[in-house]
């Protein structure tokens, strides 16, 4: 793959669902232009919801793609991640209730992923289902949460904990909004990016090897590319697998490791991104013990993840017992057994169903922390 086969900046890519398939439009300027949103409301009833960051950035632009006949109401939540509970959920029900909005209505998630997940969530159940749109604001929830209908909340005991799988009736992507994206921020979100390659596409993660420094520059048709291709093998992904009873649990590289460490650290203290990061590295390691990766693969992976900015150690202070104990919480698992997922080669990985206990435990003790 050659920047030379990259499309041009506007794209549109479907998630194949069925009658509850839905696209994904990705380019400059989208935000703001009455074309993509309209086709994709219910009906008049429109609740906008974002949070305090991006509501002085994007709430104006995001109306005015909104037709002059909508019933529009707004709903600025707190920002962060600490934020992304059942309390915050709820005032989103309130609103609509105020509002008087029956089931016909539609709710726009305007924000990164921590907004995109609680309205996916508050519209899964209110009146027991109505319908949203995802409009993707971070990098990571341009090429990852936005798509494929994973809603839900944290519990103070384990991430993401509480919720439903709820499809958006679309996922408008505008690139634009990268521009005010904090670089920290930007960084977590190439986590994402990497992960697929490291999954699914050796090619794709060598282009990212050559082309990290233009994504980082945000030049367009780098970024353009980096977004498409990886909602697209999101997109596969969620086709194939939509409940995550077999190939999607691969999107959950590094995952286990990561959640481990953001539950630990107290939710926001590390980024998403930064602790899927370190987890990718964290399952690269355990591969390489198993006999998978050679130690060069290793390097490999740890040269990626450092190029996109992002941190290599776990954080100091945190047992292996502490991992062990959140990891024991994950979603994966399936009675008493620690499922993982590894990689068999760049490009490949593998459920693998039981979590070789003495390999993980000398992992665990010896990953370096800083
Ligand atoms: P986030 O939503 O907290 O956004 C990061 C920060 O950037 C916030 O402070 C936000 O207000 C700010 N921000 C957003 N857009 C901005 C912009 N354009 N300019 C300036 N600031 C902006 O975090 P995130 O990384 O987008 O998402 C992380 C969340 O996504 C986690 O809760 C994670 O569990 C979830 N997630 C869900 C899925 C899924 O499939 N549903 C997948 C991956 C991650
Ligand atoms: N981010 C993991 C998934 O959507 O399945």
């Amino acid at each position: 793959m050659t920047m030379s086969e990259t499309p041009s900046t506007q794209r549109s890519l479907q998630v194949a669902l069925g009658d509850r398939s839905y696209p994904i439009h990705i380019g400059s300027g989208l935000l703001g232009d009455p074309t993509w949103l309209s086709p994709y409301l219910a009906g008049r009833q429109v609740l906008i919801v974002t949070n305090e960051a991006v509501a002085p950035l994007y709430l104006e632009r995001l109306r005015h793609g909104l037709p002059n006949e909508a019933e529009v109401r707004e709903l600025v939540l707190p920002d962060g991640e600490a934020t992304k509970t059942l309390a915050c959920v709820s005032r989103i029900w309130d609103a609509l209730l105020e509002a008087g909005f029956n089931r016909r209505c539609t709710l726009v998630a305007l924000g990164g992923g921590v907004i995109g997940d609680m309205v996916g969530f508050a519209a899964a159940c209110y009146q027991r289902g109505v319908a949203f749109i995802q409009v993707p604001t971070t990098l990571l929830s341009q090429v990852d949460s936005s798509v494929g209908g994973k809603t839900g909340v944290n519990h103070p005991l384990g991430k993401n904990m509480v919720g439903a799988f709820w499809q958006p009736r679309a996922v408008l992507i505008d690139t634009d909004t990268l521009k005010t994206l904090p670089a920290a921020e930007f960084s977590a979100g190439l986590a994402e990016v990497i992960k697929y390659g490291l999954i699914r596409d050796a090619k794709f993660l060598a282009w990212l090897e050559a082309e990290m420094a233009a994504l980082r520059n945000l030049e367009p048709e780098a970024l353009a590319w980096a977004i498409e291709r990886s909602c697209q093998l999101k997109a596969d992904i969620v086709a194939a697998d939509e409940t995550e009873q077999g190939v999607r649990a691969l999107l959950n590289l590094g995952h286990t490791f990561g959640h481990a460490i953001e539950a630990h650290q107290g939710y926001g203290n590390w980024l998403h991104g930064e602790a899927v990061g370190v987890g990718m590295l964290m399952a690269a390691e355990l591969s390489c013990r198993l006999g998978w990766l050679s130690a060069d693969e290793v390097e490999r992976s740890a040269a990626i993840i450092a190029s996109a900015g992002l941190p290599l150690k776990a954080p100091v202070g945190m047992g292996a017992e502490d991992f062990l104990s959140r990891m024991r919480l994950d979603k994966k698992n399936v009675d008493d057994r620690l499922r993982l997922v590894l990689l068999e080669t760049l490009g490949k990985a593998v459920v693998y169903d039981e979590a070789p206990m003495p390999l993980l435990q000398e992992l665990l003790e010896r990953f370096p922390r800083s």
